[in-house]
């Protein structure tokens, strides 16, 4: 029995695989929302450079420097962290106190509520992706107009259903409801068409996260990044954990802000696979959910099942019965030949 089998994510589970004889590179994984196309070559290069036997730069200076520049914001206004995920719990512990309302707009990425949960918020998860609707902000706005909790997560992106939220919306709540905190994670938006970032907005009640492991491929290295207000900031500085970025992620972070052109590219591409896969899905009787991303759900008579049957097959897919979602699995779109093998192997 897996002790960490509480915390369900997507991705390779290493001890089910060594359990089931499984190596991970034998396995597709479609479960993983990241960049197939792998990290660009500037990004392999960088990590030659790497000296092990020396602390990284504590605060990042020059990834930030290249940050700052890429969303035109201060450096001031920017931390690094070991992954979005330590950004979330980092957020949740500067400003969520015991006994605060916190709510999670769902289904959703489950550390958001566990962060808050650890911090002593009361946390109540509601579901306003269930269907894809025309207006998403919509639901959204309402639903936290009427409940007017102490702090609001937004995924948007949101993982798992890829509904995109209209940031122009966003922006007018944030200043219509400043007793408010919103924190909005964006680890998804470069997924996504003409999608519209909040990091350089300076709000006091405004925490914006990113994630630097799905786009550039790099989720082996863990890297993640934030925005807020200067003031939000030292809340921050106080609480995290000193050199929690370690050096290979801050030189390959650098690169991969030096080689954009690659990246554009590669996302050119896997729109054009995504869109290949999600009709083939339809002609083979499935029905993707309409979604802003390369991800999307799924519907399927039962979610954990067809996970079970298709890794016999090696290929691995996010049963999302974690999500509350008992009969939908998430795929996201891999390269056009393993897609080739995905669709193989549900029409068997
Ligand atoms: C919405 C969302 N945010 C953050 C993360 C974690 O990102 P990172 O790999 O940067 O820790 C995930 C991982 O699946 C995610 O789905």
């Amino acid at each position: 029995m897996n002790p960490h089998a509480e915390e369900i994510h997507g991705g390779i589970d290493y001890q089910e695989f060594r359990e089931l004889g499984l190596h991970p590179k034998d396995v597709i994984d479609f479960s993983s929302n990241i960049m197939p196309f792998g990290p660009s070559p500037e990004v392999v290069r960088s990590l030659h450079e790497l000296v092990i036997d020396r602390y990284p730069d504590r605060d990042g200076y020059e990834l930030r420097c290249a940050l700052a520049q890429h969303h035109a914001i201060g450096i001031s206004r920017i931390m690094l962290g070991n992954g979005c995920s330590e950004l979330i719990h980092l957020a949740a512990m500067s400003w969520i106190k015991p006994g605060m309302n916190v709510l999670v707009l769902g289904p959703t990425f489950s550390e958001y509520a566990r962060a808050s949960k650890i911090s002593g918020g009361v946390c109540t998860e509601v579901s306003v992706f269930n269907s894809w609707s025309d207006s998403p902000t919509v639901a959204v706005l309402e639903y936290i107009q009427s409940q007017s909790p102490d702090v609001v997560w937004l995924c948007n992106p949101n993982n798992p259903t890829g509904h995109y939220l209209d940031t122009g919306q966003l922006e007018s709540l944030f200043e219509a409801m400043p007793q408010i905190k919103f924190i909005v994670d964006e680890s998804y938006l470069d997924f996504v068409q003409n999608g519209a970032s909040l990091f350089c907005r300076c709000y006091p009640n405004l925490i914006v996260l990113r994630s630097m492991t799905k786009y550039y491929a790099m989720a082996g290295l863990r890297l993640g990044y934030l925005s807020c207000t200067e003031s939000t900031m030292k809340l921050l500085m106080e609480r995290r954990v000193p050199w929690s970025v370690n050096g290979a992620a801050l030189i390959a972070g650098t690169a991969a802000l030096n080689s954009l052109p690659y990246y554009r590219n590669a996302m050119e591409k896997l729109r054009q696979t995504n869109q290949s896969l999600t009709q083939a899905l339809k002609r083979i009787g499935l029905q993707p959910s309409d979604s802003s991303t390369p991800f999307f759900l799924v519907p399927v008579d039962n979610g954990k099942r067809t996970r079970e049957q298709l890794l016999k097959n090696r290929i691995l897919v996010r049963d999302c019965h974690s999500f509350g979602l008992e009969n939908m699995i998430r795929i996201s779109t891999q390269t056009e030949a393993l897609n080739e093998q995905l669709l193989l192997a549900l029409r068997t």
